[in-house]
């Protein structure tokens, strides 16, 4: 825990980060828990990431998150990190230790996971056959934190299949990769359907997939929150798949930081889920 007297601060480094929704995620719970505190979106060019890291401790900072495109860098520069984060090969958290260290965490793949638990508490992942799309940072911690929970196998789609052969090489057998041009033809036998692509975010063009084969039973999950339904969402929903944006990622992935920056638990809750919506919607 932070000295009694001095204010919390904890703060995002990204480039760009100004679309980051994590300051009205963080700034909330400061409310919340009646705290004196702030969390700062930090624009940080992957140059200045090591001063800007080695900064914290000087500047008071309980640690930061981390997102694109610094999660891999990071992961060089801190003096110590978790198990998870090396197998992940990235981190999305700092802490600063008591002694000046920096300890670096991987939470995207538990916030994946427990963003599920969170919005469907009956949807059971062990033994499930799962379809990832994307193999770049983000499937990395997707793909592990589905192998956490026993998933019987992972099938993975990736555009460059040598990324995802790479992928499968670090994480292990149960992966098996299904090359791009083969993405409609796979989906009969699946449970959860995950895009970790940038296609269908906004600005991005619509990710190409006929969901024609997928099971109406199946989750489909996109790690996406801006646009809050992307238009592989909508296509799911209409045809009566259950349907995640990634807002639930973003804060289950958020409370262990807190945890390790301040000794705190925050919750979710429908009024955060509804706060941050509407913060996307009125951008
Ligand atoms: P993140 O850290 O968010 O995962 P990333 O590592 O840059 O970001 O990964 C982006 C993913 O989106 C990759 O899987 C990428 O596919 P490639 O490995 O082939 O580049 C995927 N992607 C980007 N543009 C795409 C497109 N036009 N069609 C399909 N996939 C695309």
């Amino acid at each position: 825990m932070s000295h009694p007297d001095k204010p919390l601060l904890a703060g995002v480094m990204g480039c760009p980060i100004k679309h980051s929704l994590s300051p009205i995620l963080h700034n909330y719970w400061f409310k919340e828990e009646c705290l004196q505190g702030s969390y700062v979106p930090l624009l940080v060019e992957p140059d200045k990431l090591k001063s800007a890291l080695r900064s914290l401790v000087k500047l008071g900072f309980s640690g930061c998150n981390l997102t694109i495109p610094l999660k891999e860098l990071a992961i060089e520069i801190v003096d110590d990190c978790c198990e998870h984060s090396k197998k992940i090969g990235a981190i999305n958290c700092v802490s600063v230790q008591p002694n000046g260290f920096l300890y670096g965490s991987n939470y995207d793949w538990s916030g994946f996971v427990n963003g599920i638990k969170y919005a469907f508490p009956d949807f059971q992942l062990k033994d499930k056959l799962v379809t990832v799309l994307g193999a770049g940072g983000s499937s990395r911690a997707v793909c592990y934190g589905l192998l956490s929970e026993g998933v019987s196998e992972i099938l993975l789609i990736n555009r460059t299949t040598s990324k995802a052969e790479s992928l499968k090489q670090d994480l292990g057998e149960a992966i098996k990769v299904v090359k791009w041009e083969d993405r409609h033809s796979y989906l009969s036998d699946t449970s959860l359907f995950v895009n970790t692509t940038n296609q269908g975010m906004a600005g991005e063009t619509s990710l190409d997939i006929s969901l024609d084969m997928l099971p109406v039973e199946a989750l489909v999950y996109d790690i996406i929150y801006n646009p809050l339904e992307s238009e592989l969402l909508r296509v799911a929903r209409n045809r009566g798949n259950m349907t995640l944006n990634g807002i639930n990622m973003l804060i289950h992935q958020a409370i262990p930081a807190w945890e390790q920056w301040f000794n705190i638990t925050p919750t979710s809750s429908e009024k955060l889920i509804n706060i941050m919506e509407e913060s996307v919607n009125s951008e």
